[in-house]
């Protein structure tokens, strides 16, 4: 890293130095991905290269806030999902970091009425359906077929959710998964995801998501790794609170404008969400090509919404989960975690939480919210779930507003229907072999989990490193047009058969 010149900007406080740094790697973003990405051009030996975080700390989605008297929550990310080497299990053991195994089947129904009840019976209905869903998505992924919802999916599959308790249940096991809803998303695609997550390169039956409650919190662990490569106190390879504005590509290099400097490089790698690149929240110049628009536009960033309620006491039950059938409205204030439960938060922790989780639109109506309209409601609520206890007013309240955060644009990444293969391919795919992509998202295999982020680095950091040493990148290709089933000469058309 070169800093060549210095242009003095008059400011009314005073002059600030807007300084032209030369450099052979821009990375753009500092959440896992970013991290990923460092570590990999260092283990490399290239230490030339600087990394643009807009937020005063690294971690991204990754972020802890202290609540109530003293625990730590965590408002983004929460889970290891998938064990085995999946290298977020490996880092949170490398780390030693607390965690505790979650039993999704943990549950306290309750119905539309308030009243607690048994739903094993339609907890098992949906359950046997997802796995008949699950066996004939992988069939359809073999054979080639065409992708369809999740909803048709699992309507083919035997469940049709009529009850409001049946409903909830849905809600839990998909979208409180997903993020989104099945009628918006993908099968094939999902399904796997699922596989390449939980039956694949990281073993085999990983099931037993660990959710993180080290009071560390669990960026810890990857801000450990963020200091293997950025050593000494103050590096100023480490750019924070520092925010892109525009990036400018052709075939010989990178120009990248901040709010600071201006960062000239032979490569960068870009690891903003997926949101923040469908809402032009950063400017490229030229306009990044259609064929990759499309593939842009055409994936979803969901929101996935934690509510976090402090109370003076616990007044829901100790299961792990609560389960609230909303009587009118599918996924509304319906799955509540207990904070407390056994093995959770420290001995002696002077806190009761209560969180509750929304996604998709309930997700964008609370945020268009004041948090004082949202306690309200929730109170309401609780009322309705509990109508023999008197709750007590919340000491603390605090929720996330990922979907309207320009750094984020929402929490994860769904494949939707209607996104094939090769959007995926022309959405990850390089500019000129200059700009590289990474984040979540680009990972085929495990997008929308911490595992994406740091896998689509380390790969984005690999080609870099290739174009460097090699002076020759890898081959990388994409679709200029993508064209459907129905074409002339489509084996599809062949497979036309007579009723009989
Ligand atoms: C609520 C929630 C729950 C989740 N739960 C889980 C879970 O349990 N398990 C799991 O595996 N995953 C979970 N995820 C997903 C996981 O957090 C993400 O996959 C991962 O953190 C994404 O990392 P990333 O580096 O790709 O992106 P980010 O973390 O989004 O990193 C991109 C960085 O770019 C920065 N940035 C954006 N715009 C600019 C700009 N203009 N200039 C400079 N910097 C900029 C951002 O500040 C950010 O730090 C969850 C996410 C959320 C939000
Ligand atoms: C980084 O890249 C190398 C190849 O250059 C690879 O072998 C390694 O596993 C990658 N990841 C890490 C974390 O080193
Ligand atoms: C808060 O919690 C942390 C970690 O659990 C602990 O180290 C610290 O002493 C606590 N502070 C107070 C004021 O209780
Ligand atoms: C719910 O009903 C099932 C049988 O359908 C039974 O095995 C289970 O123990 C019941 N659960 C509770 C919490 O009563």
């Amino acid at each position: 890293m070169k800093v060549t010149s210095f242009v003095s900007l008059s400011l009314l406080a005073g002059t600030l130095q807007a300084a032209t740094i030369h450099t052979k790697v821009a990375i753009l973003g500092g959440g896992v991905s970013g991290i990923s990405a460092s570590l990999n051009l260092t283990l490399a030996g290239i230490d030339d290269f600087v990394l643009i975080e807009a937020r005063d700390v690294l971690g991204g989605r990754a972020q802890d806030v202290k609540f109530g008297h003293n625990v730590t929550i965590e408002m983004g990310c929460n889970w290891v999902q998938a064990l085995g080497t999946n290298p977020i299990n490996l880092l949170s053991q490398k780390y030693n970091m607390k965690t505790v195994p979650t039993d999704y089947e943990d549950i306290d129904y309750i119905d539309h009425h308030g009243r607690h009840v048994n739903g094993s019976k339609e907890q098992q209905a949906f359950s046997d359906a997802s796995d008949r869903m699950y066996e004939q998505a992988l069939k359809r992924a073999k054979n080639n077929l065409v992708d369809i919802s999740s909803r048709t999916a699992l309507s083919l599959a035997g469940w049709i959710p009529r009850t409001p308790l049946e409903k909830a249940i849905e809600y839990f096991g998909y979208d409180w998964e997903s993020g989104e809803d099945p009628e918006r998303s993908s099968d094939v695609f999902g399904i796997l995801n699922d596989e390449a997550n939980y039956n694949g390169k990281f073993g085999h039956d990983l099931e037993g998501d660990r959710m993180n409650i080290d009071q560390r919190g669990f960026k810890y662990m990857f801000l450990q790794e963020a200091e293997r490569v950025f050593k000494k106190k103050n590096d100023p390879r480490l750019k924070l609170g520092t925010t892109v504005k525009s990036i400018a590509y052709d075939k010989k290099g990178v120009t990248i404008t901040t709010d600071k400097d201006t960062i000239i490089a032979d490569y960068a790698i870009s690891t903003f969400s997926v949101g923040v690149l469908q809402h032009r929240d950063v400017e490229w110049k030229p306009e990044l090509p259609d064929w990759k628009m499309e593939g842009i536009f055409g994936f979803h960033l969901t929101t996935y919404t934690k509510i976090f309620m402090n109370f003076d006491r616990q007044f829901w039950s100790d299961h792990e989960f609560t389960l609230y059938a909303h009587p009118t409205s599918r996924g509304l204030f319906s799955v509540w975690q207990n904070l407390n439960a056994p093995g959770y938060f420290p001995k002696g922790t002077k806190d009761n939480v209560f969180m509750v989780t929304v996604t998709q639109d309930y997700a964008h109506m609370v945020e268009a919210m004041t948090d004082e309209q949202v306690k309200d409601q929730l109170m309401a609520t609780l009322r309705k779930m509990y109508p023999d206890e008197t709750i007590p007013e919340p000491t603390d309240f605090k929720f996330p507003r990922w979907h309207s955060d320009p750094l984020f644009r929402g929490s994860y990444s769904n494949w939707p229907i209607g996104e094939v293969d090769q959007h995926h391919e022309n959405m990850k795919a390089p500019l000129h072999n200059r700009v590289f992509f990474a984040g979540e998202a680009m990972s085929k295999d495990y997008y929308g989990y911490l595992q994406g982020g740091w896998v689509a680095g380390e790969e984005a950091a690999i080609s870099v490193v290739q174009c460097i040493k090699k002076k020759k990148c890898p081959v990388a290709t994409y679709y200029p047009e993508i064209v459907n089933a129905k074409m002339k000469g489509n084996t599809v058309l062949k497979k036309r058969a007579y009723i009989e």
